[in-house]
């Protein structure tokens, strides 16, 4: 059995994750999440449950064949640089309804593997440019359910997921006001969509680091999905286990539940 020594190099990591993919996913993912700060013991046993990382989760040509379907859309857009306080800095975003059948059979294993039951028909793009960033927020629980899933393409990345303070950002309260407020104007802002919590500072705070390998899936639900911030770090701070991780242009194909 291979046995993943938490101090192993990145690089070394990397390629075995490609390597043994199979393995890995027997195994566990331990290795790729990175614990800091004080968890509490029962805290980290349910996150562990609710934020799986599948390493080789699609080929490197499921990669080239979803590209493909996405770029001749894609590269018409302009990347976005203009709003600094949006969640989401130098990126560009479609959602995909119709997919080809190859890649519909992509993420149908998503649905299987990710999902108990259906997922939303619109499958959710992002691309972020080499020095684009996706600051800490929780996904609106007015627009996804409990489980959110990510498959990575063109570039390895470094999420972060912090906890947020119940007393002074839940979203399962904020959820509750915002469904007496609904209106359609607000649900087309970024900020609806992507709740940023006022306080930024890690001090006192636990957190995780998650090596997301390029065609790795990510699934993020309940505990990790609501009382945690996701954020993929800029390329200046990317890094796991005080090595750098390389983020290039990076492609994900996020899928969501109902809520
Ligand atoms: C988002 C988000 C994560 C990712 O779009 O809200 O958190 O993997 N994306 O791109
Ligand atoms: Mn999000």
């Amino acid at each position: 059995m291979l046995i993943l020594n938490k101090c192993l190099p990145l690089r070394q990591i990397l390629r075995r994750c490609h390597r043994q993919a199979m393995e890995i996913t027997k195994i566990g993912n331990n290795h790729l999440i990175d614990f800091k700060g004080k968890w509490p013991e029962e805290e980290q046993q349910e996150f562990r449950l609710h934020m799986r990382i599948i390493t080789d989760f699609i080929s490197e040509s499921e990669e080239q064949q979803l590209h493909e379907e996405i770029e001749p859309y894609m590269s018409r857009l302009r990347y976005e640089f203009d709003h600094w306080d949006d969640a989401i800095h130098g990126f560009r975003e479609t959602e995909r309804k119709k997919w080809f059948p190859h890649n519909r059979e992509v993420l149908e294993r998503v649905r299987q593997v990710a999902f108990d039951g259906a997922i939303m028909p619109y499958i959710h793009i992002l691309d972020l440019a080499p020095d684009g960033v996706i600051k800490p927020h929780v996904d609106s629980t007015r627009y996804c359910g409990t489980t959110i899933s990510g498959i990575s393409l063109l570039s390895d990345s470094v999420m972060r997921l912090v906890r947020t303070d119940a007393q002074r950002y839940q979203q399962n309260q904020q959820s509750t006001t915002d469904a007496g407020e609904t209106d359609s104007k607000d649900a087309d802002t970024d900020a609806a969509y992507r709740h940023q919590p006022k306080e930024a500072s890690l001090e006192n705070k636990f957190y995780a680091d998650l090596l997301l390998p390029r065609r790795s899936l990510y699934i993020m639900s309940h505990t990790a999905r609501y009382n945690f911030t996701h954020e993929i770090l800029a390329k200046e701070h990317s890094q796991f286990q005080g090595t750098p991780v390389p983020k290039t242009r990076r492609i994900s194909i996020i899928c969501r539940n109902d809520p």
